[in-house]
């Protein structure tokens, strides 16, 4: 039978949340949501604009109708990063997850068989962000997304891999997304932060996991993807090798060389170049390779799918499973559950 075909990346944003000033009970720049007509809105930091967003963040109509013209049968809808708080107090970040979080299913309940809620959870709390991620995993949540970092602390903080371990303890797939680049004066031009920061930002994550020792130490069954390709690793999996081998002094923290750790991770397919694409089939393998096309900000990818379905190097099997095979295997048995569990309320 042919998979569905599955997007593991897409954004969403609610409306109705309550005033975080208020929720929190602090002041700060808070981002809040200025309505500019019934089809779009401006996610606005303090007083400051900060996203031009429309109807496709949060009407599950206005989406599905996307899809449909897409072909996607099903979408993994995850929060946007602005919203993480990470550099917050953790309870109030873990206040604003739960808001986000149940907000998050509201939208998904719409068509459960379709949309695909992956939480959010106050990570720089290991006990808080693991409280709310199995708050969310029994209300249905099928997943969980993670910024790559929080503050200096990367994806090897001990925190962090403590909250990793419990995801594998919990059979939950993680989804890594850039976020929370440096704004220095040479990359606020343009979109640098976006175009140059988050693959290095991604492609950092990923070193840390294997120079950390972390895909060392935890369980093999932990189910992890990274959003735009893994950023620039692929491209420099040959320099992390050569440098493993040629300065041990420093960098051999890990028991094998970087590249023998492209099968523990998944990228998905939102690189928009055909060429690109082949690198990381030729890299990762193409059971590692998902359909994602970052929906529906203006650098995702539409169709969404269009780079894998172009491809002209990959098999018809090969592409089933890049289109969907591999994502069921990612979301795994929560997704079943998910859809059964909503189709047919107790
Ligand atoms: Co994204």
């Amino acid at each position: 039978m042919t998979p569905p075909v599955i997007d593991v990346h897409s954004h969403f944003v609610p409306q109705g949340w309550p005033d975080l000033a208020a929720l929190t009970g602090t002041d700060g720049e808070w981002p809040w949501l200025r309505q500019i007509n019934d089809v779009s809105a401006m996610i606005m930091l303090g007083n400051k604009d900060f996203r031009p967003i429309d109807q496709s963040c949060w009407s599950p109509e206005h989406r599905l109708a996307d899809m449909d013209v897409d072909g996607i049968d099903m979408q993994v809808v995850s929060p946007t990063p602005v919203f993480f708080h990470y550099q917050h107090a953790a309870a109030d970040a873990e206040r604003i997850a739960s808001v986000f979080n149940d907000l998050a299913l509201s939208m998904c309940v719409a068509a459960p068989s379709r949309l695909v809620p992956f939480c959010q959870v106050p990570l720089q709390d290991t006990e808080a962000a693991c409280r709310e991620l199995d708050r969310c995993l029994d209300l249905g949540h099928v997943g969980v997304e993670i910024g790559n970092h929080v503050g200096d602390r990367d994806l090897d903080d001990g925190g962090i891999v403590e909250f990793l371990q419990h995801c594998a303890h919990r059979d939950v797939a993680v989804f890594v997304h850039p976020w929370d680049m440096q704004a220095t004066p040479r990359n606020q031009r343009w979109m640098a932060q976006w175009l140059v920061g988050m693959p290095a930002e991604t492609h950092l994550s990923i070193l840390a996991l294997i120079l950390g020792g972390v895909f060392d130490r935890v369980s093999s069954d932990l189910r992890l993807c990274f959003a735009h390709g893994g950023g620039s690793f692929a491209m420099w999996s040959g320099r992390m090798d050569n440098a493993w081998s040629r300065r041990p002094d420093v960098i051999a923290t890990s028991q094998l060389p970087p590249s023998a750790y492209v099968d523990r991770f998944s990228v998905d397919s939102v690189v928009f170049d055909t060429k690109a694409l082949r690198l990381l089939v030729d890299t990762h393998g193409s059971n590692r390779v998902m359909l994602g096309s970052d929906y529906p900000y203006p650098l995702g990818e539409r169709p969404a799918g269009a780079v894998i379905n172009r491809a002209d190097f990959i098999s018809a099997t090969q592409r089933e499973s890049m289109l969907g095979g591999n994502a069921e295997v990612f979301l795994g048995a929560r997704l079943t559950t998910w859809q059964q569990q909503m189709e047919n309320p107790a």
